[in-house]
C-alpha cells in the first residue's frame, strides 16, 4: 500500500487534501502531522484509517524518521523559515527505505514569490505571471524574493525526489479542516474591516490577485498524488506529459482567476459585510498601506496618535502589503494537464465564509 504523509493537514489548505485524499483513494495508508494529542485525537474521529504522528516543525527527527517510510510527502504548513524541517523532509526521503522509485514530496510555497516588494500599495501592475511562459525566471530568482530560499531548497532535492511546489495567491472557500475551516486572511480582514468601520482598498484599489477555492486547489494535489501514484504501482501510462510533472522545474500556480481587482473584491465585499452585520454601510474607504498594517496590529484600538508604524519586516506589514501588491498568477501547467476549477463566484463563497467566520468568533468567544 503506498504510504503518504501530510504535514499541515489539520490546516485550511491541507485539510481540504487530506479529506479528499481519505476519501477518493482507499488504496492509500495516510499519515497526518498533528501538533499535540487533541489534534490528533479530531483527526481521527472525522478519519478512522488515518494515523496521526504527533509534533511539530521542531520534531525533526520525527519527520525525517516518518518521511523515510513514505512514498509521498506533502508539506501543506508554513515554508518561510522553516529550512531545517524542511532540510529534515528532504533527508528522510532521500533514505527512503526500500522502493526502486524515488519518492516524491509535494511542497505548498506562495505567490508572494513574483512579488515587488518595492511596488507602491493598490496600483496597477501589468504582468500576469504564468507557470509555463515564466517557468525559467520562477525557478531561479533571487534569494531576496519571499519564498525563494525554502524554495530552491525543495527544488534543489530533484536528482533524489520527484519534487514539484504548488503556489497559491489568495485561497478562500471552506475548508473541510479539522482545525482551519477558513480562510488564514480572515482574521486581518475582520480587524480591519471593524477598525474602519468599512470595507476598505489601499489607494484606488487598481492592483489585483489570483484566486482560488480551497477545493479546486487541493483537487491540484490529487493530479500530482494521482501521478505519483501510477508510478509507484506500476500503472502509469502517461507516455508524453506536456512538460516533466516533477524535478527542478516543477513549479506549479495556483490560481482559477488570474485578475481580481481588490477594488472589484471590496466593492463585493461591502454588501455582505453589510449583510452580516460586520459594517453598516456599504462604503469602500481608500486608505494607505502604513494605515492597513497599523489596524492589522492594533485593530479597534488604534490610537493615530500613539501607535508607532509596525516594522516593515512585521507580519502586519507583510499583510498590509499583500493588500495592495500585484500578485497575478496563471496556473497554465495544471490546466495543461487537465486541471479545471469548479469554484469561480468568489462572491458566492465569500457569502458563505464570512458568516462562518462570525460564527466560529462566538464559538471561540472571541467577541
Ligand atoms: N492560504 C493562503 O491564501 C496562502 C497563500 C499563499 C501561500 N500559502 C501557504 O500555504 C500554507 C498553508 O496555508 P493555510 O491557509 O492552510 O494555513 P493554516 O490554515 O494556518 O494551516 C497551517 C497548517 O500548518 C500547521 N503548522 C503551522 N505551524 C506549525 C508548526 N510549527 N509545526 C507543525 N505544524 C504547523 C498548522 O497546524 P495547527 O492546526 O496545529 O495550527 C496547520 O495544519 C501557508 O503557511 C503558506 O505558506 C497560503
Amino acid at each position: 500500500m503506498p504510504k503518504v504523509f501530510i504535514i499541515g493537514g489539520t490546516g485550511h489548505i491541507g485539510g481540504a487534501i487530506l479529506d479528499l485524499l481519505v476519501g477518493s483513494r482507499p488504496e492509500v495508508e495516510v499519515q497526518a502531522l498533528a501538533r499535540d494529542e487533541q489534534k490528533a485525537a479530531k483527526v481521527v474521529a472525522k478519519y478512522p484509517r488515518v494515523r496521526c504522528v504527533v509534533g511539530d516543525f521542531a520534531s525533526l527527527e520525527l519527520i525525517e524518521t516518518t518521511c523515510r517510510c513514505a512514498d509521498i510527502v506533502i508539506n501543506a504548513g508554513p515554508d518561510i523559515t522553516h529550512d531545517e524541517t524542511l532540510q529534515a523532509v528532504v533527508r528522510g526521503l532521500q533514505n527512503r527505505e526500500g522502493g526502486d522509485v524515488k519518492s516524491y514530496f509535494i511542497h505548498t510555497s506562495g505567490a508572494y514569490l513574483i512579488c515587488d516588494l518595492q511596488e507602491p500599495g493598490g496600483v496597477k501592475g501589468e504582468k500576469v505571471w504564468d507557470d509555463i511562459e515564466d517557468n525559467e525566471q520562477l525557478v531561479s530568482m533571487p534569494d531576496t524574493a519571499v519564498h525563494r530560499v525554502t524554495d530552491k531548497l525543495v527544488l534543489s532535492a530533484a536528482p533524489h525526489v520527484n519534487v514539484a511546489i504548488l503556489s497559491p495567491a489568495g485561497v478562500t472557500g471552506i475548508s473541510p479542516s479539522v482545525g482551519h475551516p477558513l480562510p488564514i486572511t480572515m482574521p486581518a480582514l475582520f480587524k480591519c474591516v471593524r477598525a474602519f468601520r468599512s470595507a476598505f482598498m489601499i489607494d484606488e484599489g487598481a492592483n489585483a490577485v489570483g484566486m482560488i477555492h480551497v477545493r479546486d486547489f487541493a483537487r491540484m494535489y490529487m493530479v500530482l498524488i494521482d501521478d505519483a501514484l501510477a508510478t509507484l504501482t506500476g500503472t502509469n501510462k502517461t507516455d508524453s506529459p506536456p512538460f516533466p510533472l516533477w524535478g527542478e522545474k516543477a513549479y506549479y500556480f495556483a490560481s482559477a482567476v488570474d485578475t481580481v481587482y481588490r477594488r472589484d473584491w471590496f466593492a463585493g465585499l461591502a454588501p455582505l459585510l453589510e449583510k452580516h452585520g460586520v459594517v453598516s454601510s456599504r462604503e469602500v474607504k481608500s486608505v494607505t498601506t502604513a494605515e492597513v498594517a497599523r489596524r492589522v496590529l492594533f485593530g479597534e484600538n488604534y490610537d493615530p496618535d500613539a501607535a508607532a508604524a509596525p516594522p516593515p519586516d512585521s507580519w502586519a506589514t507583510h499583510i498590509a502589503h499583500g493588500l495592495g501588491a500585484n500578485l497575478r498568477v496563471r496556473a497554465s501547467r495544471m490546466r495543461a494537464l487537465g486541471w479545471e476549477p469548479e469554484y469561480m463566484d468568489f462572491m458566492e463563497t465569500m457569502d458563505e465564509v464570512i458568516p462562518a467566520y462570525i460564527e466560529r468568533e462566538k464559538e471561540n468567544g472571541a467577541k
